[in-house]
């Protein structure tokens, strides 16, 4: 087996950032933001210390879910651009050391792709097999599966008699994998956008893209409670087929030094080596959402960070992330963003900064930017959303309630403006807006943190800052020196003969504990922090409320 621990690769040392183009930054005024909008600030990333952007899809679509459902692989979608300003990002982006990652979202294709309304036409048509079709049964759908967006994955298509199958919104008919033309047509793409200067793609539904053979029932009768069974026993995900398929995928890349990062759902550690294990040479990184899933449980975040840990441990390369574009915002989940807003988002931060792995975050994470208050079900843009509210309706629960729980859960919470400013629109844009401005943005923008020493901002630049300097903060080896369940935790990274303790204080609390082993004894100096530090007795730790450390240990002889 192939050692990871030295074995050097720009997409294991350089922070990730998410950029959610439609929320970023508007350059024309139509309230949406734009390819232009990156490139203006991509000063503002360098800035920053972000050494890689990944960046949402940016092809042609007709936009149900917001570009996740692609009708050109090959063109860019006018509302956010054009091939020229693409060009301009990449030269930009290479001038400034600044990796591009694109969406490639190959699981399905929009309805309004060409070739699914040549493949709708009928049964016999050159693209007739480029989706999966099925006959009734019955005079019902093929099965009972359930689309993630609510409702039967199948849609009856009158000209060809025939049900579709979609994962997603009926928008979103799922590519047949099994068929070679497919292959060729995508993997033609990629090709195409490698050439021009695309640093790796990060495969959205990565792992779903062959379906269970037959297409057995699920075995549960309401299609809502089949929604888990459906995708956790591999009905949907994890089928033969997908490794071949992957592998191939990642010779297309190796030329270029491109990464492969998965979007892979249900799967824990063990079963995502079968994908991200080096020799398997299919994927690079996966996004691990055990993690993100712990819905803010900082028990299951530390349980879930020491298994991949352990699992990968000289096999794979660990990502970390807190939030994406499908989910609530960090500070809102995991720290306190009534009372400690600024001290939880530092500490979160910091987390993701020094625990092992590649770490993603997502646009406005830098300045903690929050989830919004939703008022009313007329409010929710994401199709997703509306689908399962419609769902829980339907199926009797109360409205108020679904609300309430959409309120903190919902995607669109992710997708509400950068906060550049306190200027109209928080200087998103000049026009109203696609999706409502977070009214906090007035409080939490970017242009106040910058001109605050010691804003989340600037925190965030200095840490990232320490870590890119830092190999062991990327390549150490991770111990875990106190228990999962413990409010106040601690682990090491340690390289060679260099190590550090990072403490933290998962709490609106004060707490203490006895430091662990390795600082007592004036054996470590504090070197970063989110509180000024007075008194540090090292022997026992007093922290506030969300407070971290980062201690180096002195070498020998060092006072
Ligand atoms: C992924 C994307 C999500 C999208 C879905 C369908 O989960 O992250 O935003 O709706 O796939 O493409």
């Amino acid at each position: 087996m192939q050692s990871s621990k030295h074995k050097k690769s720009w997409w294991k040392e350089r922070v990730f950032y998410q950029i959610y183009p439609l929320s970023f930054l508007d350059t024309t005024g139509n309230g949406k933001g734009d390819i232009n909008g990156i490139i203006k600030k991509i000063p503002y990333l360098n800035d920053l210390g972000i050494g890689a952007i990944w960046i949402c899809p940016i092809y042609s679509s007709p936009m149900k879910d917001n570009g996740y459902d692609v009708s050109d692989y090959n063109s860019i979608n006018p509302i956010i651009g054009s091939m020229h300003d693409f060009k301009e990002l990449i030269k930009i982006c290479k001038i400034n050391d600044i990796k591009i990652m694109m969406d490639l979202v190959i699981n399905h294709t929009s309805n309004k792709h060409p070739w699914f309304m040549e493949s709708a036409k009928s049964k016999n048509n050159p693209k007739s097999d480029y989706y999966i079709w099925r006959d009734a049964k019955e005079g019902k759908e093929p099965n009972n599966w359930a689309a993630d967006c609510g409702g039967s994955a199948w849609t009856w298509v009158e000209s060809r008699k025939q049900y579709y199958l979609h994962s997603f919104s009926k928008y979103q008919p799922d590519l047949n994998w099994r068929s070679k033309e497919v292959k060729k047509e995508i993997f033609s793409s990629i090709k195409k956008w490698l050439d021009m200067g695309v640093n790796g793609f990060r495969m959205d539904m990565g792992n779903f893209l062959f379906k269970a053979e037959g297409f057995p029932d699920a075995p549960k009768k309401n299609r809502w409670d089949n929604r888990k069974y459906i995708h956790g026993e591999h009905l949907y995900a994890n089928n033969p087929g997908i490794h071949k398929l992957l592998k191939e995928f990642k010779k297309l890349l190796v030329p270029y030094d491109a990464v492969a990062f998965g979007e892979m759902y249900f799967l824990t550690p063990e079963s995502s080596l079968d994908y991200v294990a080096y020799d398997r040479n299919e994927i690079d990184l996966i996004y691990e959402y055990p993690i993100m899933d712990a819905r803010g449980n900082w028990t299951e975040v530390k349980k879930q960070v020491r298994l991949y840990a352990e699992a990968f441990k000289d096999m794979a390369w660990n990502t970390l992330t807190f939030s994406n574009h499908d989910s609530p915002r960090s500070v809102s989940v995991f720290g306190d963003s009534e009372q400690f807003h600024d001290k939880s988002a530092k500490c979160i931060m910091t987390f993701l900064l020094t625990a092992p792995g590649t770490p993603f975050f997502l646009q406005g994470e830098e300045i903690g930017m929050t989830n919004m208050k939703l008022s009313g079900v007329d409010e929710l843009t994401d199709i997703k959303m509306k689908g399962i509210y419609k769902d829980r309706v339907s199926r009797g629960e109360s409205s108020q309630k679904v609300l309430v729980d959409l309120s903190f859960w919902n995607r669109d919470n992710a997708r509400t403006p950068m906060q550049w400013s306190d200027k109209k629109f928080a200087g998103f844009s000049w026009n109203k807006p696609w999706i409502k401005v977070n009214s906090n943005y007035i409080e939490i923008n970017i242009k106040k943190q910058q001109n605050n020493p010691d804003s989340i901002l600037n925190y965030t630049k200095n840490l990232i800052k320490l870590r890119k300097k830092t190999r062991t903060l990327i390549y150490g080896d991770f111990l875990p020196l106190c228990p999962d369940n413990w409010t106040v935790y601690a682990f090491s990274r340690k390289l060679d003969n260099e190590e550090y303790v990072i403490v933290f204080n998962f709490a609106s609390q004060d707490n203490n504990i006895i430091a662990p082993e390795k600082i007592q004894n004036n054996k470590a100096k504090l070197i970063f922090s989110n509180y000024i530090v007075k008194y540090d007795v090292l022997d026992i730790l007093y922290l506030k409320p969300w407070e971290t450390r980062i201690y180096k240990a002195k070498k020998h002889g060092e006072i």
